[in-house]
């Protein structure tokens, strides 16, 4: 454990900066995004590369989340290592060195698929899973609105020929990510256009006699706008366990809704409109191309920005705040995307009512590959 700390003890008397996870707001959180999942008679399977933690999964599952993503192979082995037996990793997985790792993994995961997206990318699974006797489940990519990865609808068919043609893989069906849903377009429009597509093509799939079981979509802010008759079978919803500023700022949660802050010691106080502290770049991750402008903002005084960040320092503005922080004051901030922020840290302080609670290892943080 790398924070001194005491069960029971105040988050004011802890050492600086660290990851604090409210307990009793990620519970609301989880179920919150369960029950709108069930009312939508639809699976969640959460995306786990937003807490990299098999305790919060645990928590997902018990409230009904049925599977889970991962991002990355070494992200699925932290949590089938903790017994989890339905992974998805939503990610094109390129490379021998990882298609070996993800053969090794399927030969004790009970129910293990990937993503694919290219042919070149099918074949270099193909090629590892079926020289050892073993086959994974694909879901084709496609293009969902975010300009990432994803094959057009017109290139969906020849591709699910080309996929279906070669040993060690099985087609189980196909999934967008939403990622426009950040990007201003209002949400229902959003959830609108994914879920035609998805069931437009899965339909054309389907006729074509490939085994379409999945149709996966979604993200947190997508998710309250998905109907019984919306066409997909499942979700990926994965910030809304933690929540953040982004989140806020969309319009998706509350500040009384944000699981996830990190605690911070003023060290200085230059000026009646700055104050530094002791979170930087290494404690506050710097974001790209986020919603919300700024890299950390004070709980409960939404207009104290951190508008800098050096290594080691962060820059409050003061200037807005009902009263001027001194030296030495302990300060909650709340990150624009949890899931940077997070993965600086090798653990989470779990608290209830500003208090010590428990201290959860992030077991998958840094499984970059
Ligand atoms: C493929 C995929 N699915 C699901 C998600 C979860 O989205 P959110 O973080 O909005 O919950 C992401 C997040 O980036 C993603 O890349």
């Amino acid at each position: 454990m790398d924070s001194a700390c005491v069960i029971g003890q105040s988050i004011y008397d802890l050492d600086t900066p660290c990851l604090l996870v409210d307990l009793d707001i990620l519970s609301g959180n989880i179920e919150r995004m369960q029950r709108m999942a069930d009312s939508a008679a639809l699976s969640l399977r959460p995306h786990i590369k937003t807490h990299k933690t098999p305790q919060i999964a645990l928590m997902q599952q018990r409230a009904g989340a049925r599977g889970l993503t991962a991002a990355k192979v070494s992200e699925a082995e932290v949590f089938a290592a903790a017994g989890f037996e339905d992974l998805f990793i939503a990610h094109e997985i390129v490379g021998p060195q990882k298609v070996r790792r993800l053969a090794a993994l399927a030969r004790y995961v009970p129910r293990l698929a990937v993503a694919v997206d290219s042919v070149a990318c099918a074949r270099g699974l193909s090629e590892v899973f079926a020289a050892e006797g073993l086959e994974i489940g694909v879901i084709l990519e496609l293009e969902g609105g975010a300009e990432r990865c994803g094959v057009q609808p017109e290139e969906l068919l020849p591709l699910a020929e080309q996929v279906a043609a070669l040993p060690g893989l099985e087609i189980r069906g196909l999934f967008a990510y939403a990622g426009r849903a950040y990007t201003g377009v209002p949400l229902e429009e959003c959830v609108r256009v994914e879920c035609q597509l998805l069931s437009e093509q899965a339909e054309r799939l389907r006729q074509a006699g490939h085994n379409v079981e999945i149709i996966s979509g979604g993200c947190t802010p997508t998710a309250p706008y998905y109907t019984r008759d919306c066409g997909l079978t499942e979700i990926r919803s994965g910030t809304y366990a933690l929540n953040d500023r982004n989140q806020i700022d969309l319009g998706v949660c509350t500040e009384g809704e944000v699981a996830a802050t990190v605690l911070t010691t003023v060290v200085s106080v230059p000026t009646p409109e700055r104050a530094i502290c002791d979170a930087g770049s290494k404690a506050l991750a710097t974001q790209v191309g986020q919603v919300s402008e700024g890299f950390g903002w004070l709980w409960g005084e939404p207009e104290g920005v951190f508008y800098r960040l050096n290594d080691e320092h962060g820059y409050l503005n003061t200037g807005p705040l009902s009263s001027r922080p001194q030296v030495g004051d302990k300060l909650r901030v709340i990150p624009p995307r949890a899931l940077t922020c997070l993965n600086l840290y090798n653990e989470m302080v779990m608290i209830s009512e500003e208090q010590v609670v428990d201290v959860w290892r992030i077991a998958a943080r840094g499984a970059l590959q």
